[in-house]
């Protein structure tokens, strides 16, 4: 399974891309008027870590828009996937950007009629957003399990970004559908290492240890 940070802070990102877990970065608007700075400067920043996976989204809402500002995104750097919206005018524009051979990631997804469309047109993620969900009192992982499901029916090659995930228990159930990926903030991804009996265990290691005669 793959790991991915979804923030556009380089310093976040640089501390996972150090401890080495991390395999992908997701931004969306939001993320990136958090940060205060140009979007592409931020872009190219997290590129040349050498993150294999980095996505930039379109704000465009029109076809034309979406693919002038996908190529734009797409020629920045080899790394680059360009997050479309999940709307019929995103479909269109997915559907042209994927057949340039541009790596699509269709992102505001809600439903498995929608993760089944993504993947019809050649998007190479889908973004199902579980939180969201969750926070709408619907179960986000009955909608990861459909998804994993109907894409397996069907041999279809677009990956399962699990998106906005909120705790570690949503990548553990996520891992166990076999999703490919899961996107989560820094303080998610911080908690997947952390156990208290691991600090504990760690303390009183290092207690006894000092017991033992040395020299
Ligand atoms: O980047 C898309 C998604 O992960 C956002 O999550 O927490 O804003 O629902 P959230």
């Amino acid at each position: 399974m793959k790991l991915f940070l979804d923030t556009a802070s380089t310093k976040e990102i640089r501390s996972m891309w150090e401890i080495g877990i991390l395999d992908g970065v997701t931004t969306n608007p939001t993320l990136v008027a958090k940060e205060g700075r140009r979007f592409e400067e931020v872009l190219l920043e997290i590129c040349a870590l050498g993150v294999p996976s980095v996505s930039a989204e379109v704000v465009a809402t029109d076809v034309e828009g979406m693919l002038r500002e996908g190529r734009h995104l797409r020629a920045l750097h080899p790394s680059i996937y360009v997050k479309v919206p999940m709307t019929p005018a995103g479909l269109r524009a997915t559907k042209i950007l994927a057949g340039e051979g541009t790596r699509v990631n269709m992102t505001l997804v809600f439903s498995a009629t929608q993760a089944l469309l993504a993947a019809k047109v050649g998007a190479a993620y889908v973004s199902p957003f579980i939180g969201r969900l969750d926070d709408q009192s619907e179960v986000g992982m009955d909608l990861i399990r459909d998804i994993v499901t109907i894409y397996a029916n069907y041999g279809f090659s677009t990956e399962v970004l699990v998106a906005s995930v909120r705790h570690p228990v949503h990548v553990l159930e996520a891992a166990k559908l076999g999703a490919h990926i899961a996107t989560m903030p820094y303080a998610v991804m911080e908690k997947l290492a952390q156990h208290p009996l691991t600090t504990i265990g760690l303390a009183r290691f290092l207690q006894d240890w000092e017991k033992v005669p040395k020299g």
